[in-house]
This record gives C-alpha cells, sequence and structure tokens, in this order.
C-alpha cells in the first residue's frame, strides 16, 4: 500500500479520498514545520508527499526521495516553494490545487484595498482608545474607490476574478498587465491592456497577481514604487520577494504611495520591524486563500492528484515545466 505523508494539517475530505482509496497516511501534527534533515528522511521514506507552501523543498531535499517518490502534491496554488525542473529530473511529478483560490483570494484584496483606505485598523484603534468622543464631519475622510483605476498585474485566474469584481462591483476602470493579451477580459471588463509602467503610473490601486519567478522577484522596487501615483495604494497577495521589502518601507516613509496592504512578505514569516512601526500599512499573515471553502477544494484536489498519479492518469493539478 503506498504510503503518503502530509506534512501539515489539510482539510478532512481530502483524508477521507485518500483512506478510502487504501492509501497510508502519516501528517505531521507537530506545530512546528518540518526541517531540512526531516523533510529528508520524509522523502527517502514515502512514496508521495503532500506539502505545504512554507515547506522549501529544493533539489537537496528532493535529491534524497526514494525511487518510490512518485508525487509532490503541493497544497497550493502556487509552486514556487519546489523546485520542480530538479523534481522532474528524478521522475517526480509535481502537482498543484489550481483555480480553488480565486474568490477567496480576490475577498482578501479588497478587504486590504479598503482597510487601507477608509483606514480601518487606525479608525478602530482610536475608537478603542477612546478617542472617539464627538461626531466630526473630517474624521478620518478618505476617497471613495467607487469609479477609481485598478491595474491588475498578472492576469491569471485569481487576478481575472479581482478585475471581475472592481469592474462590477465598484465600477474601477481596470487595466491589467500579463505576458498574454486577455481580449474576452478586454471586452467584458472594458480593461485596458498596458504595461507595468504605465499601470504603475496611472493606477488608484495596484494589485500584484504573478507568480513568483526569477522574472518577478523583486518586480516592484524603488523605481517603480516612485512611478505610483502619491495617493496610490499597492496590494500584494501573490509572493513576497515579488516586492523588495526594503524598497516599499522606504516608498511608505516617504510618503511615495498612500499605502500598501500585505499578505505576503519578502522574508516570510519574518517581517522587517520598519514596516511593522508604519500606519500606513495592513498586514495579514498570508491567510488570503484562507477560507473553509478553498481549503476543501485543495484539500479534494491534492488527494486526487495522488490517487490518480497512483492509477496512472494524469492529474489535474500536474505542473509541466
Ligand atoms: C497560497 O499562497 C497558494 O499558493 O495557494
Amino acid at each position: 500500500m503506498p504510503k503518503i505523508f502530509i506534512t501539515g494539517p489539510i482539510a478532512e475530505n481530502g483524508l477521507h479520498i485518500l483512506r478510502q482509496k487504501g492509501f497510508s497516511i502519516e501528517v505531521n501534527k507537530s506545530t512546528n514545520d518540518l526541517g531540512d534533515s526531516e523533510l529528508k528522511k520524509v522523502f527517502s521514506e514515502y512514496d508521495a508527499i503532500i506539502s505545504m507552501v512554507n515547506n522549501t523543498l529544493d533539489s537537496e531535499i528532493i535529491g534524497r526521495a526514494s525511487a518510490n517518490l512518485k508525487i509532490i502534491s503541493n497544497y497550493a496554488v502556487g509552486v514556487d516553494n519546489i523546485d520542480v525542473s530538479a523534481a522532474k529530473q528524478k521522475g517526480i511529478i509535481v502537482t498543484n490545487t489550481p483555480g480553488v483560490a480565486n474568490e477567496s483570494v480576490a475577498e482578501h484584496v479588497f478587504a486590504l484595498i479598503f482597510a487601507c483606505s477608509k483606514s480601518i485598523i487606525g479608525a478602530d484603534k482610536f475608537v478603542r482608545e477612546g478617542k472617539y468622543q464627538k461626531w466630526d464631519p473630517n474624521l478620518f475622510l478618505s476617497h471613495q474607490t467607487w469609479g477609481q483605476t485598478i491595474g491588475v498585474i498578472g492576469l491569471g485566474r485569481i487576478g481575472t476574478f479581482v478585475g471581475q469584481i472592481a469592474y462590477g462591483g465598484f465600477r474601477m476602470k481596470v487595466m491589467y498587465f500579463d505576458v498574454r493579451r486577455a481580449e474576452d477580459f478586454e471586452l467584458i471588463c472594458e480593461a485596458r491592456y498596458g504595461t507595468v509602467d504605465e499601470i504603475l503610473k496611472e493606477a488608484d490601486v495596484v494589485t500584484l497577481h504573478v507568480p513568483l519567478t526569477d522574472k518577478t522577484r523583486h518586480m516592484i522596487g524603488r523605481e517603480e514604487l516612485k512611478k505610483m501615483k502619491n495617493s496610490a495604494i499597492l496590494i500584494n497577495t501573490s509572493r513576497g520577494p515579488v516586492v523588495e521589502e526594503e524598497a516599499l518601507v522606504w516608498a511608505l516613509q516617504k510618503k511615495e504611495i498612500a499605502a500598501a496592504g500585505l499578505d505576503v512578505f519578502e522574508f516570510e514569516p519574518k517581517i522587517s520591524k520598519e514596516l511593522l512601526k508604519l500606519e500606513n500599512v495592513v498586514v495579514t499573515p498570508h491567510v488570503a486563500s484562507a477560507t473553509y471553502e478553498t481549503r476543501e477544494a485543495m484539500s479534494k484536489i491534492a488527494a486526487q492528484n495522488i490517487v490518480d498519479v497512483f492509477e496512472g492518469k494524469e492529474p489535474m493539478g500536474l505542473v509541466r515545466s
């Protein structure tokens, strides 16, 4: 019976699928992440692994895989934590859970946009600190998001959802950049295709939805932040290293941009102290996809990917490159 190791607590429905198929399952129940030596041991002993985004599976760890290890099923949409080519070289299939997080992440994007634009955190603090003594028509004045311009950088499934909500829900003008044009999106959302530069210069809200690759690492640094409007908000729910954190701290300190809403960080879970001192940033701990709906869909697909591989079928989450 194939043995599966699961490096973190996944939703029950995926475990059920695997148990029904007769796989033997072991779940890391410790609250600590597995260290490199534990991961190497797991790789040398198991036939399939369900990994979490915070497991860095580099060529050294993958190099320890036993000849029986068939699949690394990542419990995530992104696979930047895995050296996919090292896995390929060893004949190990890598899979992800595509399409499960669109609604959840898009909702989180808007939660961050409004938390920033309406100073929700500051206003909450103000009330709790007993400062709300009388109604003041100028207190926490902000601009409407309605009708503003949003720039979506990276038009995958999540970026598309964000654009649709922006257009349909808030009548925002939508600009987007992707390596591919999306004429259907342009038509449906009256969206304008632009370069990253054009988006940075024109958008009131810039939201990042690119995967982390060598090309997108530090895609947003000092020069890019300087191009943004002083009134603009930057949202990052993609991957932390897409934004150079030091440059962002500088831009927020100097008010080069108005605010940032961040769910991911360059060195997460570490976050620079300077960033956390700032009031014009709203931070959440990589939870944009953390809804019951998304986790259940993730669990189902992560499990089914394994079942498919052991049944000789192509899994729906197959990562090709
Ligand atoms: C979460 O960050 C994911 O990639 O699913």
